[in-house]
């Protein structure tokens, strides 16, 4: 086959590569390999306090339907260890007396089930279109510098682990950083280093948008709503108003 540089021999950028899409390299395998650390046989035990929610949570559904509190059950695995070995898999299958196949299938589906280790915190940058639109590439890699950790790894202490995500649901607010439970909105490369910096001196950075908005209004003011809204029967015809 002919090269297009022989056509085109001064745009050879032109023909670099076609898609310009961010390469998703923290994406895990959906199947699951045993390793030395997540194996059938990692010690893993719901605490007394995890068991009793467990058991509240079961409660809220009608007998035989205990499988609805599968993905709660996992959630309280992650919650109490930060990852979801196999062997909690298999401990909450026996729980809830569903075949194993069920937590299989929930855990590998959810992107939010971590089925390794992501550090003690856990930092996700969105990498969605609207954050993509509002600079998630440089969000990703400030934060992989202000972490000292690449996308799908753990910083060399393990006290934190980078992954791109998909939306967060706050795409008014892009672009987004979320750790663990918390979202940073309307971040900037210096919200990010000022947010990871705060955290390792183990302070709760404020949460939400980063850029002085209160919610998702319009950053320049309201552009609505500016006056007192008409009270009740404002516009009705006159022959429908009633006349007490
Ligand atoms: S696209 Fe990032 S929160 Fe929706």
């Amino acid at each position: 086959m002919m090269s297009s540089r022989k056509f085109f021999p001064k745009a050879p950028l032109l023909f670099k590569s076609l898609s310009t899409s961010m390469r998703l390299s923290a994406e895990d395998l959906f199947v699951h390999r045993d390793t030395s650390e997540n194996n059938a046989l990692t010690p893993f035990e719901f605490t007394e306090p995890n068991m009793a929610r467990i058991a509240a949570l079961v409660q809220n559904y009608p007998s035989g339907a205990q499988r609805s509190v599968l993905g709660a059950a996992l959630d309280i695995v992650q919650r109490q260890i930060g990852w979801i070995p196999i062997s909690a898999m298999h401990k909450v299958a026996e729980i809830l007396s569903v075949p194993r196949v069920r937590v299989y299938e929930w855990a590998t589906f959810y992107t939010m089930c971590k089925r390794r280790y992501r550090g003690k915190y856990h930092v996700k940058v969105c990498s969605t279109t609207p954050c993509m639109l509002r600079g998630a590439e440089i969000i990703l890699r400030a934060t992989e510098e202000a972490t000292c950790c690449t996308v799908g790894g753990l910083s060399p202490d393990k006290i934190f682990g980078v992954d791109i995500v998909e939306c967060q649901g706050a795409c008014v607010n892009a672009p987004v950083l979320v750790v663990d439970d918390d979202y940073y909105e309307d971040v900037n490369v210096c919200d990010v280093y000022n947010i990871i910096k705060a955290i390792k001196c183990g302070k709760i950075p404020q949460t939400g948008p980063q850029n002085g908005r209160y919610a998702s209004e319009p950053i320049c003011g309201f552009t609505t709503l500016l006056e007192p809204p008409p009270p009740p029967g404002f516009g009705i015809q006159a022959a429908l108003v009633s006349k007490k």
